[in-house]
């Protein structure tokens, strides 16, 4: 990879962006200087009901305190709906296409208020207030949008779930907030198949005795359980509700969202954001990083139940007018052409997706895109893990035929919204690089000792100071925050990657550092899918590490060792696959099960996954010193019966 595989800024987005260069440096000048007077200003782009007069209060030592904006108040769906309907209450907000190409509907900004009045008085109705937590388990359908913002008129905190986790997953997620209700769907429909949504949550909610409602929006009419005095149609509690509702005065700092998410140890940590830094870096990143002019049509591919789905597919867009797109299928049916021709339906003009969608559609050839026009394309991002320079220019010369820049991301669910990405008016690109940080984020890479290290090089990623859609601690466990997040670096917020920055100041994602995979732009804690192995009767001991996967960017490796007496056979392979698909999620579900009669350990018991990455990798000739080892015999068993 060559620094001089330079793209330079398009002069025709240049012509009529909205940020320059210079303003580009300007702004991140006084966002450093000033960050009290940036934010300030920044801060008016969102209509608060008492405007914020202490604008920063954060620290990242001791006990690591964040607040932005902690006097003010807000709603977070008013700045979603009731603010713009004066301006454009009869511009579409969204946009759903179904899985089923077929079926396609369009929501104006009206239409949407009254849905989500309706849905914010129906919950009220049920009992739900302001503080309680609401767990969103649902498709890629308006109702989930719909969902979001009614819990936010109300105060409520909600908890989205992805759709494809399993019942055990959607389970832990409810039990660790304690959530009053769910709001679920009979089934979803994704790629022509079925999920049995409800079903899954009929078997998480025998463990979860804090829900006591339960709204099921009818989508397929598939049959399901409806339990009595739990159990409501949203469609019945909907229409039965007014659909006039007074948004609830919310503070800046009141939560606005839970959203679980994987880390190197343990069960997965309850990620907390507040209402007034949050709406304002998604208002923000939003506008900027995709330039996104009025009356443009702007498609995120993620699903709502990660976080781009929230800040990218509703709060961001919506907050900022936008018509954003919600599409409820998969990229490749019924056949590879299927985003392309979603573009040219609903003339998209920004597309923002996945490495790993690209990949996939990459192995179909360039057919499935070059018979679509794609004319309204104009910006291009990328999400989720880094983009492999061939990726970046398939994507660059096939899909947008070099018109369109291609903001390639780089941020997390802790950080609420986007850090480091080009600005298309702003920034010459590098394929492969995230490029710089927005403005007021301050990048800095540390050594293993936390020193800082300066001008080009390569370490471990943190950020010097906060940001207000900085994530504000883990729900109901601050200490683990602080030990997350604060403890490896001090004074720092450590961000679980590795980054190099080359001579321009551009960073370079090198993936993460610790024990997380990032399985198709999904991060997946090896610790979780070692637990749900470990929790297979067969199963005696388990590691897991990532290896290098072609299209999913990394695959998950399971070495498993097996109780005495249990033969290792094939059908015992798959039925372990099965059973973590089944504990987790078939996201969780391992790529490669290999055999370890005994796994390398030093000699205090601790296992060296470095040396099982290696393996993994097939990099088994450069093992480094394994002299530390207790039994060094173990490695040479594992590299002779390697798999896959
Ligand atoms: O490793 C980084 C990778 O995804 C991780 C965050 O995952 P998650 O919280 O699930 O959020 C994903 C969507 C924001 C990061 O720690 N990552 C995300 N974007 C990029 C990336 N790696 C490289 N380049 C990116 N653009």
């Amino acid at each position: 990879m060559s620094d001089v595989d330079i793209v330079p800024i398009k002069a025709e987005i240049a012509a009529h962006a909205l940020i320059s260069r210079e303003k580009y440096d300007l702004m991140a000048a006084q966002a450093v200087a000033e960050p009290e007077a940036f934010w300030a200003k920044e801060a008016k782009r969102i209509d608060w009901i008492k405007a914020p007069t202490k604008i920063k209060n954060t620290s990242f030592h001791g006990d690591v305190s964040i607040k932005w904006f902690e006097d003010g108040t807000l709603n977070a769906a008013a700045n979603c709906l009731d603010r713009h309907l004066a301006e454009r209450g009869d511009q579409v907000a969204i946009i759903w296409e179904g899985d089923d190409p077929g079926m396609s509907t369009k929501v104006t900004y009206r239409e949407l208020h009254e849905k989500v009045c309706r849905l914010a008085n129906a919950l009220t109705a049920q009992g739900v207030k302001k503080g309680d937590v609401v767990t969103v388990y649902l498709p890629m359908v308006v109702e989930a949008a719909v969902a979001l913002l009614a819990c936010a008129r109300i105060g409520a905190v909600h908890s989205v779930v992805f759709g494809g986790f399993s019942p055990d997953s959607l389970a832990n997620r409810i039990q660790d907030c304690n959530s009053v209700a769910l709001i679920t769907a009979d089934e979803g429909r994704r790629g022509g198949r079925k999920v049995a949504l409800k079903t899954n949550a009929d078997e998480a909610l025998k463990t979860c005795p804090s829900v006591k409602t339960v709204i099921v929006a009818q989508l397929t009419g598939g049959k399901v359980d409806m339990q009595h005095g739990r159990d409501v149609w949203y469609h019945e509690v909907t229409e039965a509700a007014s659909p006039k509702h007074t948004p609830v005065e919310m503070n800046a700092e009141d939560p606005l969202f839970i959203l679980y998410t994987s880390g190197s140890t343990g069960k997965p940590k309850g990620v907390l954001h507040t209402t007034g830094g949050y709406m304002v870096w998604a208002s923000f990143t939003h506008q900027y990083v995709f330039d996104y002019h009025p009356g443009e049509i702007y498609w995120c591919t993620a699903d709502v139940g990660w976080v781009t789905g929230h800040t990218y597919i509703v709060y961001g867009p919506l907050a900022n007018g936008a018509t954003t797109l919600m599409f409820e299928g998969v990229p490749n049916y019924p056949t590879t052409s299927r985003f392309w021709e979603v573009v040219d339906k609903h003339k998209v003009n920004i597309f923002y997706t996945a490495p790993t969608a690209i990949r996939s559609l990459m192995r179909d050839g360039e057919e499935p895109v070059k018979k679509t026009s794609r004319k309204s394309l104009r910006i291009l991002g990328s999400v989720g893990e880094p983009i492999n320079p061939e990726a970046w220019h398939w994507y660059d010369r096939v899909v947008g035929e070099h018109r369109c820049p291609i903001v390639d991301t780089w941020w997390q669910t802790e950080t609420g919204g986007i850090l480091i990405s080009p600005l298309p008016g702003a920034t010459a690109l590098k394929p492969g690089s995230a490029t710089l940080p927005l403005p007021g984020v301050r990048p800095v890479l540390v050594d293993g000792e936390g020193k800082e290290l300066h001008g080009e090089t390569e370490g471990n990623l943190c950020i010097a100071d906060s940001w207000p859609g900085q994530m504000r601690t883990v729900y109901g466990d601050h200490a683990r925050f602080v030990q997350t997040y604060f403890s490896t670096f001090k004074g720092l917020y450590f961000t679980g990657d590795g980054a190099r920055r080359d001579a321009d100041g551009y960073y370079w994602i090198t993936g993460r550092v610790d024990d997380v995979i990032n399985v198709s732009g999904h991060r997946m804690g090896t610790a979780e899918v070692e637990s749900a192995l470990v929790a297979h009767e067969a199963v005696a001991e388990a590691a897991v590490v990532g290896f290098p996967h072609d299209i999913k960017g990394q695959g998950i490796y399971a070495y498993v060792t097996l109780v005495a007496d249990v033969e290792p056979t094939e059908a015992l392979r798959k039925e372990l696959i099965t059973w973590v698909r089944k504990e987790i999620g078939p996201i969780a579900a391992p790529d490669v099960i290999q055999w370890a009669p005994g796994l390398p350990k030093t000699r205090s018991g601790k296992i060296m996954r470095r040396i099982l990455r290696k393996i993994a990798a097939n990099e088994t000739d450069s093992l480094g010193d394994t002299s530390t080892l207790a039994d060094p015999g173990v490695v040479t068993d594992l590299v002779s019966n390697r798999a896959g």
